[in-house]
């Protein structure tokens, strides 16, 4: 435990994280977000995320959706495009993907998996070839957590940047403890997975903690419970997302993503109270929350 430390993220470190755009920068500069999820049953899920990726600022995005719930993600978010993947027929995700990800992915900055992925069988095959040949930060959120935690040491196979995102029931289940045991000890669960398997390791909730792989662990003040709704966690992986396309050090976009997401919903909350709290209506006070901050 020597040398670690544990800090309250204050909205000053915060601010100095923030990186200006650059006069003469291009859409290439601010990188390519390659979403998969959106599943026929959840759609709305991969949506988010890939409105949050834009209006945090990545120069593109693409969402991948199993090809037959595509008609359902058309035209929903005007900046997104979409790449159809293997579908079982209902527009449910089918076995392993991997390949035709990889394929999609090639020309993306960062990779995001989860929101609105689904649970089908041949589901960890498909991570686990993803963890190991995905060259590029990796993003796993939702139900890629699920399937993550059929096999948590697959992550050892991993070289590159990997961020985690589980709220407290999906830690339980990559630990293999109650929810109630991962609350008790929010920092050293997520201090001693960050480490044991060299990830970044987010673990949301009241208090989100995130922790680098160094262990080093980061406190988030922001944020209020009107955010427990559907989606606000599909938002802030697209924010995540967006942040390491544009280069940010993955830590660090985990810090600010987390932070700004929370103040996001603290500003709406002041305007529409927390009872009416919705994710999508949060990633219009992104930017208002990014220039106040910044
Ligand atoms: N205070 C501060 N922040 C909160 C609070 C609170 N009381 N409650 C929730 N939040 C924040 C969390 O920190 C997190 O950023 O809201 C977000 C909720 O994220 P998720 O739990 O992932 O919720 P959701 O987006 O609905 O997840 C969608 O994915 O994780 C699965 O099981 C989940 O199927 C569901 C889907
Ligand atoms: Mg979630």
């Amino acid at each position: 435990r020597h040398g670690v430390k544990t800090r309250l993220l204050t909205e000053m470190e915060i601010a100095g994280l923030m990186r200006p755009r650059h006069p003469s920068g291009h859409k290439g500069t601010y990188g390519h977000v390659m979403l998969v999820g959106s599943c026929r049953r959840m759609v709305g899920a991969g949506l988010l995320a890939a409105h949050a990726a834009v209006r945090t600022g990545a120069g593109l995005v693409t969402l991948g959706v199993p090809a037959s719930a595509l008609p359902a993600a058309a035209g929903r978010v005007l900046e997104v495009m979409l790449t159809p993947l293997p579908d079982n027929g209902t527009g449910e995700y089918y076995a392993d993907m991997a390949e035709e990800i990889l394929l999609a992915a090639e020309d993306k900055d960062v990779l995001a998996v989860g929101p609105g992925l689904g649970r089908f069988a041949g589901g960890e095959t498909f991570l686990r070839k993803i963890i190991r040949e995905w060259p590029k930060p990796l993003i796993l959120d939702a139900d890629a957590l699920y399937l993550l935690a059929q096999d948590v040491t697959m992550l050892r196979e991993r070289t590159d940047p990997t961020i985690l995102t589980p709220h407290p029931g999906e830690m339980a289940r990559l630990l293999g403890c109650s929810i109630a045991d991962v609350q008790m000890a929010r920092i050293d669960h997520a201090r001693t997975f960050a480490t044991t398997y060299q990830v970044t390791l987010v673990l949301k909730g009241n208090y989100t903690v995130i922790a680098h792989k160094t262990g080093d662990v980061a406190i988030n003040p922001t944020g209020n419970p009107g955010m427990a709704t559907g989606g606000t966690g599909d938002v802030l992986t697209g924010m995540i997302a967006s942040l390491v396309a544009q280069g940010y050090d993955p830590y660090e976009a985990s810090c600010l993503a987390v932070y700004l997401h929370g103040a996001t919903g603290d500003r709406l909350a002041e305007k529409i109270g927390q009872q009416a709290l919705a994710a999508g209506d949060l990633i219009e006070e992104i930017g208002p929350t990014w220039i106040e901050i910044e």
